[in-house]
């Protein structure tokens, strides 16, 4: 980053007026080349694409003199780069509609890497081989329809967690894999990820990114109900009844207890605080899998390992970030509070749960399909829906979702399943 600002200083500076549809005009400070080149681009899409230029024009990016060129330039041959659709004027330049965490590389190399390091980073690519999943997105979800059956998939998973995206001949990105939101979508350039779940464009906020609805567009519903879980904590209360007055565009590092007065997602995951540095990758401050079938402690550094982490170390971090506001008795407390009922899960539900199905499957007391045969899918409620609930409510101080939404029902869960496991070993049947 000191590189690149030297880098703006050497070269000539000068202040050109860009004048905007609505009439507002921008003072931007841009290079001799960027001004021509920047200038074209935005002078028409202004007219064009007004909500795409005004975005920009109120982004640190504009300010700082970076443009559409810097994202969305390519060169002629790469495997991205197309002619722009034809318009009045000629435009030389070749470029992509996408614009891939390759390109934010460029000046924002740490963050990708964090990124790239991160749980984040297997969302598309950690079912590429699950079998099992593969089938329930295009033949069960999709019925196995000769035309429709990657519906389910296009209009949900890859929303949150990515697509491979393919191009056609001419270089566009298909239907069936764009537009997507994902968090790690595969792109046509080899990179992987998406820098814009959390800083929408063209804005790339950084206050957008700190605040709980940033990450609830996937970490919601019945499976990982986090920002639920939040909204019922005590520090979605906090948050709640005041969060819109806190400041939340300090810059990295130097936001700070006082800018705010209970912590969201991002201050425990990812910001500064105290003495811990901002990271991008969220795995860092975990201690345990939680939303596997049985929750391990993390003791990995691949990021496509389910347990990527280091379960004494991510405590310890997080531990860090509660000590700014807590006392260590109340934080320590806490923590056995959330542990005792994240093992009670692994002892008392999962594992009995696991030995009866084991048992059945040894049998030949389970349907092939498992979304035809009542104690599969009990079973998958158990860990996928209401196991997870419980534990990660517990881990966030959520009552509800600990209590009603989570061990209530694994215990009604639990008793279904030994009914009809007992009735399965009696009669021979299913
Ligand atoms: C004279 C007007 C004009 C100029 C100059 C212009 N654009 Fe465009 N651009 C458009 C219009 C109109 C579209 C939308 C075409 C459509 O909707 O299919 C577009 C589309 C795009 C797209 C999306 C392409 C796609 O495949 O969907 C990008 C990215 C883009 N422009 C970037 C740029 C950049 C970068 C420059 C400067 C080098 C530039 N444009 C110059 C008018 C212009
Ligand atoms: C910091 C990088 C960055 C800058 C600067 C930038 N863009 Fe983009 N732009 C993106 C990203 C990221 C996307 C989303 C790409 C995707 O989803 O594949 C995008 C998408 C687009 C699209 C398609 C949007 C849609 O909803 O159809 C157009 C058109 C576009 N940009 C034009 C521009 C123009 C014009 C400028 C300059 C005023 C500009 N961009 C500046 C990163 C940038
Ligand atoms: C050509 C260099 C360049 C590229 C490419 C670039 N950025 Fe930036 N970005 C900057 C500069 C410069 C700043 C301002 C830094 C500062 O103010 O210290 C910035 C700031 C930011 C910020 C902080 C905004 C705030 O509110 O403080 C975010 C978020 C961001 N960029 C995201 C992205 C993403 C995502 C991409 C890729 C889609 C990207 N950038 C591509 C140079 C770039
Ligand atoms: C665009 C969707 C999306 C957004 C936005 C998003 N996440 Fe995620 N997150 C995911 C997906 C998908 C996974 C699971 C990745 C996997 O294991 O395949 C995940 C996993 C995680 C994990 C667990 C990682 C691990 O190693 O098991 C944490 C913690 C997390 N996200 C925190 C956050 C926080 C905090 C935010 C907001 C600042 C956020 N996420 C925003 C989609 C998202
Ligand atoms: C609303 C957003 C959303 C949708 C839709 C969604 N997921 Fe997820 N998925 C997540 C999040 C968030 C996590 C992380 C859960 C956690 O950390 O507790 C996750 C976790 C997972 C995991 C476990 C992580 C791992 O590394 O093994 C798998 C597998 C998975 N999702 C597959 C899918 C598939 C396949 C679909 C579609 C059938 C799908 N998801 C639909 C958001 C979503
Ligand atoms: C899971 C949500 C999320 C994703 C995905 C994400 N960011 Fe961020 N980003 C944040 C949060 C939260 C902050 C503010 C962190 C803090 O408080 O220090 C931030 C801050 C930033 C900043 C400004 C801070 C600084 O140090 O200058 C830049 C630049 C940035 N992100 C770039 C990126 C890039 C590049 C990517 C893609 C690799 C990316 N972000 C992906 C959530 C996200
Ligand atoms: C007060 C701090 C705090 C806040 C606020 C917070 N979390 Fe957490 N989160 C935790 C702790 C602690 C854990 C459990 C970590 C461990 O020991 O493994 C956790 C676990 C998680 C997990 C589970 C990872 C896994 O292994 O399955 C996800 C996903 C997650 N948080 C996302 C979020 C999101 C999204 C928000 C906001 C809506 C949020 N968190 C708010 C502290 C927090
Ligand atoms: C920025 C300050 C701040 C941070 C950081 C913070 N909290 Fe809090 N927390 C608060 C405030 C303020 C309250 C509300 C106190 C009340 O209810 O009177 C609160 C409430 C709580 C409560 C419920 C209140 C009680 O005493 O019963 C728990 C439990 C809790 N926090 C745990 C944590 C944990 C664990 C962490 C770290 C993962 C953490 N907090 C991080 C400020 C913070």
């Amino acid at each position: 980053m000191k590189r690149m600002k030297l880098g703006f200083i050497l070269v000539t500076l000068f202040i050109i007026d860009v004048a905007l549809a609505h009439g507002q005009i921008k003072h931007l400070k841009m290079d001799n080349e960027m001004i021509k080149k920047g200038k074209k681009c935005i002078e028409c899409h202004a007219t064009k694409h007004p909500g795409i230029v005004s975005d920009w024009k109120n982004s640190r990016h504009a300010h700082a003199g970076v443009t559409c060129l810097d994202c969305h330039k390519q060169p002629k041959n790469s495997k991205m780069g197309k002619k722009h659709p034809d318009v009045d004027v000629t435009v030389e330049e070749y470029i992509s509609v996408m614009v891939t965490p390759k390109t934010c590389e460029k000046c924002h190399p740490q963050k990708v890497k964090e990124f790239n390091a991160s749980g984040h980073f297997r969302g598309r690519k950690q079912y590429i081989k699950k079998d099992g999943l593969n089938k329930l997105i295009t033949y069960h979800e999709g019925q196995n329809h000769p035309k429709f059956s990657k519906s389910p998939g296009v209009t949900g998973c890859i929303q949150c967690h990515g697509s491979i995206i393919k191009m056609d001949e001419n270089k566009n990105p298909t239907a069936d894999t764009w537009p997507n939101s994902g968090i790690a979508s595969i792109w046509p350039d080899g990179s992987i990820g998406n820098c814009r779940a959390c800083h929408t464009r063209h804005k790339f906020d950084i206050a957008e990114a700190r605040k709980p609805v940033a990450c609830a567009h996937c970490h919601i519903g019945p499976d990982h109900p986090d920002i639920e879980i939040f909204n019922n904590s005590k520090h979605g209360q906090l948050f709640n009844a005041e969060g819109s007055k806190w400041k939340f565009d300090d810059p990295a590092g130097a936001w700070e207890p006082g800018s705010y007065r209970g912590p969201v997602c991002a201050t425990c995951h990812m910001s500064g605080i105290g003495d811990l540095t901002p990271t991008h990758n969220v795995s860092k401050r975990l201690k345990w899998n939680l939303w596997g079938k049985s929750s391990k402690l993390r003791n990995s550094s691949d990021p496509m390992s389910p347990l990527t982490g280091n379960a004494k170390k991510g405590r310890a971090e997080m531990e860090k970030v509660c000590f700014n506001c807590h006392s260590t008795g109340h934080t320590k407390k806490f923590f056995t509070q959330a542990d005792n009922a994240i093992m009670l899960y692994n002892e008392a539900y999962y594992a009995p749960a696991e030995k009866m199905r084991k048992e059945l499957a040894a049998k030949n007391l389970l349907k092939k399909n498992p979304w035809e045969d009542k104690f599969l899918k009990i079973y998958y409620h158990l860990w996928h829906h209401e196991g997870r609930r419980a534990r990660q409510a517990a881990a966030m101080g959520s009552p509800d979702y600990a209590h009603w939404h989570g061990f209530f029902e694994l215990m009604q869960d639990l008793y279904q399943l030994k009914q009809i496991y007992a009735k399965r070993l009696k009669t021979g049947k299913i």
